[in-house]
């Protein structure tokens, strides 16, 4: 028996990195899955490639931060695969600016309203159908809401999502509702193909933090989440996991500094 077994799941960002692994990971465990994004294009190739492959999949082309648009685009498609139980809020609106000092107020309140309201937003389209069935919502944050990685305006946004998360495990726990967030450490996605332009060397030099010795893969964000989303996960809710490497345990630089070993 499959995990996810005739189960339907809405991924958003789901034609980027994390998003295309978890949407594999999901049919790979007998899901049937409803992809959104903001890439019209790239949501139909998907979707075609995936159905020639003999998967039940449904596009959803829309801008998580229109919640008129999430919605009408998650009805369209849950008509079309049936109703939702699991919901992955992965897709994220930008808000990259690097520190205070390069923040507006404009700026500031763009990044965080944008990145906690179309979470929101996706999680709100597909509620009555968690109600009616149980299900799991898991929201991908970022070590970013645990501790200060620079990004503030992205940063506060992860971590208003960390209460958002523990709000929804206590109000839909009696709907047998589980709310959990995945906060992944550094993934190589086309999210750091800006800044690789720059800097090409920059997951050696920030691998070197990471506990593990590595930065993660896409698959390893993904298999915990479609754990999440499975029966073996059933009394898990409100959980902040880190998915990092053991980077949020410690400073294990500094411990080598401390102890003077290394
Ligand atoms: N890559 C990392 O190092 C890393 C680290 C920690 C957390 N995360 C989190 O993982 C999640 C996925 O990131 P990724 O690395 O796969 O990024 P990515 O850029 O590869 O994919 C993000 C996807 O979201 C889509 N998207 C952007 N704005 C949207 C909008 N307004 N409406 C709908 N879709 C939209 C994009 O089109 C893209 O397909 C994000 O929440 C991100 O914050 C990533």
């Amino acid at each position: 028996m499959k995990l996810l077994e005739g189960k339907v799941a809405l991924v958003t960002g789901a034609v980027g990195g994390i998003g295309t692994a978890i949407v594999r990971d999901f049919l790979a465990e007998g899901a049937k899955v409803i992809l959104m994004d903001i890439k019209a294009e790239a949501v139909e190739a998907a979707v075609a490639k995936l159905q020639a492959e003999g998967f039940e999949v449904a596009g959803a082309a829309a801008d998580i931060r229109d919640a008129a648009a999430v919605k009408s685009a998650v009805d369209a498609a849950r008509a079309k695969l049936g109703p939702i139980s699991i919901v992955v809020a992965n897709a994220n609106t930008g808000g990259s600016t690097t520190t205070m000092d390069k923040s507006t107020p404009d700026v500031f309140r763009t990044e965080v309203a944008d990145n906690v309201g179309g979470q929101f937003n996706t999680i709100y389209a597909a509620i009555d159908d968690l109600k009616a069935l149980g299900g799991s919502i898991t929201v991908v944050g970022s070590v970013n809401g645990l501790a200060t990685f620079g990004q503030p305006g992205y940063s506060a946004a992860k971590s208003a999502l960390v209460s958002l998360v523990r709000t929804m495990a206590t109000e839909y726990g009696p709907h047998n509702i589980r709310a959990n967030m995945i906060a992944p450490g550094t993934v190589r996605t086309p999210a750091w193909d800006s800044r690789l332009a720059r800097k090409p060397d920059v997951m050696d030099g920030l691998k070197r933090w990471y506990p593990l010795g590595r930065v993660a893969s896409p698959e390893d964000i993904a298999k915990p989440i479609t754990f999440l989303a499975s029966e073996g996960a059933a009394f898990i809710s409100g959980a902040i996991i880190p998915v990092d490497g053991g980077l949020m345990a410690g400073n294990h630089q500094m411990a080598k500094e401390l102890t003077l070993e290394g």
